[in-house]
């Protein structure tokens, strides 16, 4: 396979740096971005303007069908709207960020979601060219034929740290709170949880810069697809 064609599957934890690293990767590469996460948001984030209670998982399927999706992929200024609308913003909120994990468990949601992954990754009338893909199951479910798996992970703590660097100074422990409360239910879920999947490279993160795990990663994705 080549460039033209890869499918470059990151999975992990909440808050590991994998959004920065996939767009660098991406970038450096010249392959499209698909952000499988900011899917789940948008979902999320219609279910609270529609006023469904995210944490009734029968009234989350009943809708799960309504909101139509639209996602960029230039790795540059990835983009996702919803209805027409561009929530690329707004799924951001910390009120939205609290109730995707719930909103994802939901195997109603993650089937609709999984089929337009898939058509993403692989548009039925031709060429999409090459893509990172980053969430959750990605290489244990989404694309379990992907010619390069990752599993990042960082040390809570360190990505309490940043990410409460990222927020502008906001608490750490209780971001810390916030992540490790986010890893248990995408960890513990029925429906494809969060799983190191079979033939992934695992990356903890916690000692590189940012610079030095896209070298990593860039670094692997090439090696793979080196002639030998
Ligand atoms: O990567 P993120 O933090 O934006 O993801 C938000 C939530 O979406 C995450 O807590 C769980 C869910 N998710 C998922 O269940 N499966 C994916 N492939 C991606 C995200």
């Amino acid at each position: 396979s080549t460039l033209a064609t890869v499918v470059v599957a990151v999975d992990g934890t909440s808050g590991s740096g994998k959004s920065s690293t996939c767009r660098g990767v991406a970038g450096r590469l010249g392959l499209r971005y698909l952000d499988t996460g900011a899917m789940f948001r948008a979902v999320t984030w219609w279910m609270l303007q529609h006023g469904v209670d995210v944490h009734d998982p029968d009234a989350v399927a009943a809708r799960a069908g309504e909101p139509v999706l639209a996602s960029g992929t230039d790795p540059d200024g990835p983009t996702i709207a919803v209805d027409g609308v561009d929530v690329s913003a707004a799924i951001r909120t910390e009120e939205v960020t609290r109730a995707v994990s719930p909103v994802s468990t939901v195997p109603a949601v993650r089937a609709r979601l999984l089929a337009q992954q898939r058509e993403i990754i692989a548009p039925p009338g031709g060429p999409g060219g090459g893509i990172v893909v980053e969430g959750r199951d990605i290489g244990s479910t989404v694309w379990p034929e992907a010619e390069v798996k990752v599993y990042v992970t960082a040390d809570p703590a360190a990505r309490a740290a940043r990410r409460a660097l990222e927020e502008g100074g906001s608490d750490v422990a209780a971001t810390e709170q916030v992540l490790r409360e986010r890893d248990r239910i995408d960890s513990g879920r029925a429906t494809a949880p969060l799983v190191q999947a079979d033939g992934a490279v695992h990356v903890d993160t916690t000692p590189y810069t940012l610079d030095e795990v896209i070298d990593l990663l860039v670094d692997l994705v090439e090696r793979t697809l080196a002639p030998t």
